[in-house]
Order: C-alpha cells, then structure tokens, then sequence
C-alpha cells in the first residue's frame, strides 16, 4: 500500500461495506451502515493526531496523561454526499469544527464551479479531514482540496468509502501530500463515471432520491 493511500481491511469495515453495497440494503440502513463505518474509519484517519500531556490526579495518584494537542480538527463535507459522513466522524471527535464544499460541474468545461464554502476559521492550525463517500475521478474532491488550501489549510486527509483508481491517481497528482483513506478500492469507473462494483450513486442511496 503506498503512503497516499490507506484501505482499511478491518473485518468490521468489509462486512459493513457489503451490506452497503447490496442494492436490496433500504435508504434507512444504508445511512445507518454509512455513519457506523464512518467512525471505523475516522479512528483510521486520526491516527496521527498530535498529543500533548495534562497534569491529572486520578483517584490513585497524580499523572501526567496524554490529552489532544493544538486546535480541534476541521471536518470538511463535500456536497452533498460528504453530508451522511459527518455523523460518524463527529461521534467520535465531537467538538470538531465542520465546514462545506458546494461544487458542481459546468457542462460545457466539464470543469468542477463552486457554488458554496464555508470553512472553519484557522484551517492553517487545523488537521483538516474532507470527506466525500466516492472518489470516483477525482475532479471534484481535487478541486475542493484546492479550495482548502486556498483557505490556508497545509495538512489534509481525504476520507472516503470507496475509491477508484482514477479518482486515487488524479488527487495523487494534483496533491501528493493529501492522504487517502478509505474502505476500498474498487476496480474501475465505467463510461458514465461510476465506481465498479461501487455501490451506485452514493446520494441518492443515502437521500432516498431516487
Ligand atoms: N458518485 C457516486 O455517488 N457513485 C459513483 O459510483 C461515482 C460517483
């Protein structure tokens, strides 16, 4: 596995993701599935928080005990399935600040146009994690890591479920220094854009939109 990339193999995970990708799995469960998979996954991309010591006494004897160093972390949601990650990352680090991406794609260029973004102040002190559930070609999520940085943000992890190879080496090019971590890495697109076997369009599964 390279640096850029992690996939999580952890059984939970793999299990959680099969219920997630079969079509017969409700609207309800595969919000459930995704929130439940999400903080298996965030205990993966916050591994390298930094950690600082506070001085306690415990009922037993004074300590020095490791407690999170420097500002909370930015969780970032790229819309709108980035939405249905939050949940998950935020059980497991409540008081992250969250902010939003809003992109969409211009037919004509085909290039990824901002139409929100609101991110939490300091990003440059902040662990920034975004989130998306697809990486598929990764036009969108490097445009959006794009916007992070304009905004000043200087370490940055992308937390997905599923990736394809596409998606892993266009953010790859565009940011050698954002690591990936995700449940999977799928085989391919297809023509239309979609990650095979994926778990088709992640939105629409979680939203019920179609
Ligand atoms: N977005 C999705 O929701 N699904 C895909 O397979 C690719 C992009």
């Amino acid at each position: 596995m390279s640096e850029h990339l992690t996939v999580v193999d952890h059984p939970l995970v793999q299990h959680k993701l099969t219920l997630m990708r079969d079509k017969g799995t409700s609207t309800a469960e595969f919000r459930q599935l995704l929130r439940e998979i999400t903080l298996l996954l965030a205990y993966e991309v916050t591994r390298e928080l930094k950690l600082t010591t506070r001085h306690i006494e415990t009922p037993m004897e004074e300590m020095d005990a490791p407690i999170l160093a420097g500002k909370k972390l930015a969780l970032v949601s790229i819309l709108r399935a980035g939405n249905g990650m939050l949940d998950g990352v935020l059980e497991l680090v409540p008081s992250a600040r969250v902010g939003f991406v809003g992109l969409y794609r211009d037919e004509e260029t085909l290039q990824p146009v901002q139409y929100y973004f609101k991110a939490p102040e300091g990003l440059k002190d902040r662990l920034v994690i975004a989130v998306d559930p697809m990486l598929a070609t990764g036009n969108s999520s490097a445009a959006a890591i794009d916007l992070l940085k304009e905004a000043g943000a200087t370490d940055i992890r992308f937390l997905c479920l599923l990736a394809a190879p596409e998606g892993v080496a266009r953010m790859k090019e565009a940011h050698p220094d954002v690591h990936i971590v995700t449940a999977s890495l799928d085989r391919e697109l297809n023509s239309k854009g979609y990650i095979m076997p994926g778990l088709g369009d992640a939105g629409d599964r979680m939203f019920g939109t179609k």
